[in-house]
């Protein structure tokens, strides 16, 4: 599974999606991204799935220190990547919002972002201030 964390123009805030489904995450806020299929590689993947989701074409960058294992078969890892075209809309989400260091902490304390996703909040925090 692959995440980005994808960058504005001004690079001090991130994009953020809130989920749909399941039932347990919905309402709660994501950084948006999907599975690889067969023979598509992390990269080309976060593309498809972003121009599918949200109709961005983005550039891709490199990837956030941690991992997270949701299941045998399921780690989560999470890409730095910048918009190239388009304006995020959500057609699979609920809403997407743009959150700077400062929002982002507080979402993260209240409990409104996907329990996973909390991992890189640290990360993420640290770059966007130093931007
Ligand atoms: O995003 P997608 O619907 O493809 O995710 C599939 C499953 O992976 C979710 O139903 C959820 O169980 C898990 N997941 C998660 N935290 C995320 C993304 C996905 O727990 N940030």
């Amino acid at each position: 599974m692959l995440a980005g964390a994808i960058l504005d123009s001004s690079g001090t805030r991130i994009l953020l999606a809130r989920r749909a489904r399941p039932v347990e995450l919905a309402g709660l806020w994501e950084l948006p991204g999907g599975k690889a299929e067969v023979g598509e590689t992390d990269e080309e993947a976060l593309r498809r799935e972003l121009a599918e989701e949200l109709g961005i074409a983005v550039g891709v960058e490199f990837e956030l220190r941690d991992q997270v294992v949701l299941s045998d078969e399921l780690v989560l890892i999470a890409r730095w990547a910048r918009v190239i075209a388009g304006e995020p809309t959500a057609r699979e989400h609920q809403a997407v919002r743009w959150v700077d260091a400062e929002e982002l902490s507080t979402l993260c304390d209240e409990g409104r972002l996907v329990p996973a996703d909390t991992v890189w909040v640290p990360e993420l925090v640290a770059r966007l201030r130093r931007a």
